[in-house]
């Protein structure tokens, strides 16, 4: 879910090699309904052009403080009000000083001097600069001051250097920008949600488990520290990013999983169980490499706990959210795990389905509740289901109390 469409942004570029990545987050803003100003200055425009910029935005593109027609058509103050939040990617450490220090000598500073938007700063600078301490000091001004920051990352940098000081990916630039703008009704609540396959161990290179890519949890574990909450991820391996700002646990197997959950539950007021769970697991364990002998090999596997059920058998749980995929019968699967697992709502997906299920960035739902209501979903990002889950989480929790 991007909480950027119709939105009014303000992208501020300034001088630095990296001022062509800025050009890609501006594309990615375009692309998610935002209405985006760019003001770059001076030195930014000796990297890249403004009619760049200009062509990607469809409006023009702001450089000069004192440039008669378009202080006439949009002004700086006009510029500081309309935006809803802005962005300074690539900030050369020269502008994090300047707005530290209260100096307001050309559009961008002046801009930002003028707004209450959220303001958001995406560094890129030489590694030494980056530690310097006089900049250390005005990033940390700035951000007691309210200012927020995407951290400068870890690589090779134009100046030959290896370090840290390079911009941030445009996607994260462009995921902390969508949080800031997020609503925050989740505030106050702790959601925990698990997210992936787990991992069934035969021996130390073999294991038994499933296609679920841990998509559908991420989402949701983005979605729900945008919009406010605390959020505890239980993740079985998977090849995806760690989102920034929640606490993530690392588990293999079932049983890791379940040990997990237990030990975060009584701080959760929300319990979303995304994971595809082994339900058995192998009741042996070599410890070395099982070796090819006979024709056939049989393996004898036995039950792994079901996390959600003994979850449902707690005197007072959280709201519990459990997923079923199904390949047959998806109402009357689904609805008999919902009243097994005591759960207030169930998400089920016929992952005979095109584009939903494991391993898709889609995913078509059907939302189950414990009155019998049904919510049949179309087929929608994960990221925008993740969202929607989120509403019906909240109107529960409300019910509940
Ligand atoms: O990860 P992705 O690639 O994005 O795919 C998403 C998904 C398809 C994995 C996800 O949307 C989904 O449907 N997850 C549940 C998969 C499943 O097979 O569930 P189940 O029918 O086996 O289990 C029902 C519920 O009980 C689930 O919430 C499950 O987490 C939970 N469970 C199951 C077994 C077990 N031992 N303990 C459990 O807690």
């Amino acid at each position: 879910m991007t909480y950027l469409n119709g939105k009014t942004i303000l992208l501020g570029v300034t001088g630095g090699i990296a001022v062509y990545k800025s050009v890609e987050l501006l594309r990615l803003l375009t692309k998610a309904g935002a209405n985006v100003h760019v003001v770059m200055t001076k030195a930014a425009t000796e990297f890249v052009t403004p009619l760049t910029f200009q062509t990607l935005s469809c409006n023009p593109v702001h450089t000069e403080l004192f440039n008669l027609i378009q202080e006439q058509e949009i002004g700086h103050i006009s510029l500081a009000d309309r935006a809803e939040i802005v962005l300074i990617a690539p900030a050369t450490a020269n502008i994090i000083g300047k707005i530290a220090g209260g100096i307001a000598d050309d559009l961008l500073t002046t801009t930002i001097m003028a707004t209450k938007a959220p303001v958001l700063i995406a560094p890129a600078m030489n590694v030494n600069m980056y530690q310097n301490p006089i900049y250390k000091e005005n990033e940390a001004r700035l951000r007691e001051l309210g200012y927020h920051f995407v951290d400068a990352e870890t690589g090779s940098l134009a100046c030959g250097w290896e370090g840290n000081g390079r911009l941030a990916k445009p996607e994260r630039i462009f995921d902390r920008a969508s949080a800031l703008l997020a609503p925050s009704d989740l505030k106050g609540e702790t959601i925990l949600i698990t997210a992936g396959p787990t991992r069934e161990e035969l021996d130390p290179v073999r294991y038994i488990s499933n296609h679920s890519s841990g998509k559908m949890g991420y989402a949701l574990a983005k979605t729900a520290r945008d919009r406010g909450a605390r959020v505890i991820l239980v993740s079985g391996p998977t090849c995806l990013e760690p989102p920034l700002g929640i606490e993530l646990i690392n588990v293999e197997s079932a049983c890791q999983m379940r040990d997990a959950v237990f030990s975060m539950v009584e701080s959760c007021t929300v319990i979303i169980k995304a994971a595809a769970v082994a339900d058995y697991r192998p009741a042996l364990r070599s410890n070395e490499k099982i070796k090819k002998r006979g024709k056939n090999l049989t393996l004898e596997l036995e039950k792994n706990p079901d996390i959600l059920t003994e979850l449902g058998q707690m005197k007072k749980p959280p709201l519990l959210i459990g997923f079923a995929a199904e390949t047959n019968d998806l109402q009357t699967n689904a609805t008999a795990k919902l009243t097994a697992k005591n759960l207030d709502m169930i998400v089920a997906n016929d992952i005979n389905q095109e584009g939903a299920g494991f391993n898709t960035s889609t995913n078509i739902a059907r939302l189950l509740y414990r009155n019998g209501t049904v919510e049949p979903l179309e087929l929608m990002s994960k990221t925008r289901l993740a969202d929607i889950i989120l509403d019906r989480a909240g109107a529960l929790l409300k019910d509940k109390r």
